[in-house]
């Protein structure tokens, strides 16, 4: 019997806290009892807290531990105990407090179990210079083996989802999250290191807005809003999260801070939305991607900070990625990766695009923090580097901040959906795409990894790291750029 056959997580950390998960296997109808420990020291001779808790059925065996009286910003290694067997260790580390001039960690989304090998994960799991994992959301991917017309397929790699239809019910969602669970991949990386997540459309329905989804039919797949709870229960089930209001278990949005060195403001931009629609209905004023109580915690908070940089955990990206009378040059990759609308004649109204009304409002939030407001972003899983601007075509520039869009851990960019060399073809469309929009300043359409975001108090440093492949499992990986914008203007220097 292995009950642990999903390994150990940790994410949410605070000063002196840090949720510990694991999850038992049994076909045992009841709750199982089990101990936990946190150490300083790998061996276990210094332990720091313990306790017993029960793996519940009504959380589908899992178990969430909030272990308290940690010292900020240390390392901490924990483990658990059931029926005489014991967990792998897993390692983990609290916040910093004040003072601390030195953060580091890395970027992640779009992580599609049926696309690829969780290689990059693999590669963060084996760095031990990193605080923790940002994962901007597309943790899974809820669609089916064979998903819709309008989605992209898997790779033929042998990794089929289980289950093979798209999932819906409560029981769909907790099998799909446990394959994913099961990946050695997954496992390494959630050992090494705590996790800080926020969501986006696949932890849900691809295209989900605050009233439904692209994919989901109220006649046959039941009320848009019970679908929600089910798939923000099993999350929590699966993942080491802790609700940021107890009283409001949907709720992701919230700020984690760094001890003054950063605020890192993390958003939902999919369950509170008003419902994607193309332009001219798109321009209305009204029209929210964070809806009002999401904004006005945002704005305020945003507002009030008085950290040395702030952060914000995007997980649609926030640049826009038209413009009018756009060359057929381009239109080829933009189409192929989903960045204009479907037929060409018009933005990607799924992104911050669809909404511009309300990007204007955050660009002038960003104001405020003019040279010290960085946005990290994930979901179109192509890697960009941007300079954030409301009209980047016009003459007059006026930066109000810099974005740094992750590439996927899996999920098919350009040479994936079109089915050329990697680095091949993509680079003459890379190369008019920088010529076409002046705010992007580098773009990889190809690439799968992870981006590495260090934050000292003169400068924020993101390197672009590439897998070589996730076709298979391999343990290539290399460095394909790296981007600088020091303290107190929204300037970006390459550096490689
Ligand atoms: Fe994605």
């Amino acid at each position: 019997m292995n009950f642990f056959q999903h390994g150990v997580a940790s994410g949410d950390p605070l000063q002196d806290r840090v949720i510990l998960w694991t999850r038992v296997t049994t076909a045992e109808p009841s709750e199982v009892q089990l101990e936990w420990e946190v150490a300083e020291d790998l061996s276990f001779q210094r332990i720091v807290c313990s306790g017993v808790t029960f793996a519940k059925i009504e959380d589908d065996h899992s178990v969430h531990v909030d272990a308290e009286g940690l010292n900020p910003g240390c390392h901490y290694f924990y483990r658990f105990h059931a029926r005489g067997e014991t967990s792998v260790t897993g390692r983990t580390k609290t916040l910093p407090v004040a003072g601390v001039g030195h953060l580091r960690f890395a970027q992640v989304s779009c992580s599609k179990f049926n696309a690829g090998f969780f290689n990059a994960y693999a590669r963060i799991a084996e760095r031990d210079d990193l605080d923790f994992l940002l994962h901007l959301g597309d943790y899974i991917y809820e669609t089916a083996n064979i998903p819709p017309s309008g989605q992209t397929a898997g790779a033929e790699i042998g990794r089929p989802f289980e289950p093979l239809h798209e999932c819906k019910t409560l029981a769909d969602y907790r099998m799909r999250y446990s394959q994913y669970r099961r990946d050695p991949d997954a496992q390494a990386m959630h050992a090494a290191l705590p996790i800080i997540a926020t969501v986006d459309d696949h932890e849900f329905a691809d295209g989900a807005w605050r009233g439904g989804a692209d994919v989901h039919e109220e006649d046959n797949d039941g009320p848009w809003a019970e679908r929600l709870k089910v798939c923000f229960r099993v999350r929590w089930e699966w993942l080491p999260i802790r609700h940021p209001d107890p009283a409001d278990t949907q709720r992701v949005y919230r700020s984690v801070q760094f001890g003054g060195l950063a605020d890192l403001f993390l958003i939902n931009t999919r369950t509170y939305r008003d419902q994607p629609v193309p332009a001219p209905e798109m321009n209305a004023p009204e029209r929210t991607e964070l809806g009002p109580e999401q904004r006005e915690w945002l704005f305020r908070e945003f507002e009030e900070s008085k950290s040395r940089w702030q952060i914000l955990g995007n997980p649609s990206v926030l640049s826009t990625t038209w413009r009018e009378n756009i060359s057929e040059e381009i239109k080829l990759p933009l189409l192929k990766t989903k960045l204009i609308a479907a037929d060409g004649n018009g933005p990607d109204y799924d992104q911050w695009d669809g909404y511009p009304a309300e990007r204007e409002q955050l660009l002038n939030l960003f104001r405020k923090h003019l040279g010290s407001t960085v946005v990290l972003s994930g979901d179109i899983h192509v890697g960009m580097v941007c300079e954030v601007e409301e009209n980047p075509f016009e003459e007059k520039r006026d930066v109000v901040a810099v974005e740094f869009i992750n590439s996927s851990i899996t999920s098919q960019n350009l040479d994936d959906k079109m089915k050329w060399g990697y680095r091949t073809d993509s680079l003459k469309y890379e190369q008019a795409i920088l010529r076409e929009f002046p705010h992007v300043k580098w773009c990889d359409f190809d690439s799968h990894g992870f981006n590495i975001v260090d934050v000292t108090e003169e400068r924020v440093q993101v390197e672009y790291w590439g897998v070589d492949t996730v076709t298979r499992r391999s343990k290539g990986v290399s460095l394909n750029s790296t981007w600088v914008v020091e303290h107190g203007t929204p300037k970006l220097l390459r550096i490689r």
